[in-house]
């Protein structure tokens, strides 16, 4: 019997580039999965571009299409289940996963933090914000988390983390391409973990 590969979804708003990585990193390592599904709260963004590109199933969905949260939720989880999602992968997903898939998701959704949980999260904690606050605080390192999402934002337990260097005169953006390399191998490194228990 063939074996059978552990069926993801990544979750994007933006560029992707975390998802792309995951994608490259699953054929480079000849890891047990694949991406079945891509969803987006944006119609259009590189994560969404790149996935129709190697043929994922993309999927725009965002809480504005439905007149209740309960709507969305249930949309959302239909949508999981219609692809056979085993798996969810935030790679750079910002807004909040329902609390009804979180619980419908017990342990099986990790999330990319492009810093050292459990410092600099939570709400407005995004992006670029959390590398600017990171510098005005004066630490000497910051890093990337990837965790398992429970319904607190930002504070589920941790599964893998990397320190980087805070450099003198990092700008936010100079910090926020030096973290952004350090997810690259974190997240994947991550993925290999969950899937085959091996630490890398
Ligand atoms: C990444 O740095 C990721 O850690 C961050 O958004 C960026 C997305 O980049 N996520 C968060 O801040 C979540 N709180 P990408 O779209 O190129 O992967």
């Amino acid at each position: 019997m063939a074996n059978q590969k552990t069926r993801l979804a990544a979750f994007c708003s933006g560029t992707g580039s975390n998802f792309q990585s995951l994608y490259n990193a699953i054929n480079a390592r000849d890891l047990p999965a694949e991406f079945a599904l891509c969803l987006s709260n944006r119609s259009e963004c590189g994560a969404i571009s790149f996935a129709k590109q190697h043929g994922i199933p993309t999927l725009h969905l965002s809480e504005k299409q439905y007149d209740t949260h309960e709507q969305f939720a249930a949309a959302m989880l239909k949508a999981l289940k219609e692809h056979d999602i085993e798996y969810i992968l935030l790679a750079g997903y910002l807004k909040m996963v329902p609390e009804k898939v979180v619980t419908a998701y017990t342990c099986k959704i990790l999330n990319i933090h492009p810093a050292l949980l459990p410092k600099f999260g939570g709400p407005g904690m995004y992006g670029i914000n959390v590398h600017k606050a990171v510098l005005e605080s004066g630490e000497k390192k910051s890093g990337a988390t990837v965790h398992y999402v429970d319904p607190e934002y930002d504070k589920g337990p941790v599964l893998l983390q990397r320190n980087v260097p805070v450099e003198p005169g990092d700008t936010p953006e100079s910090l926020a391409a030096r973290v952004l390399k350090c997810e690259h191998q974190l997240y994947p490194d991550a993925l290999e973990i969950l899937l085959t228990g091996k630490d890398t």
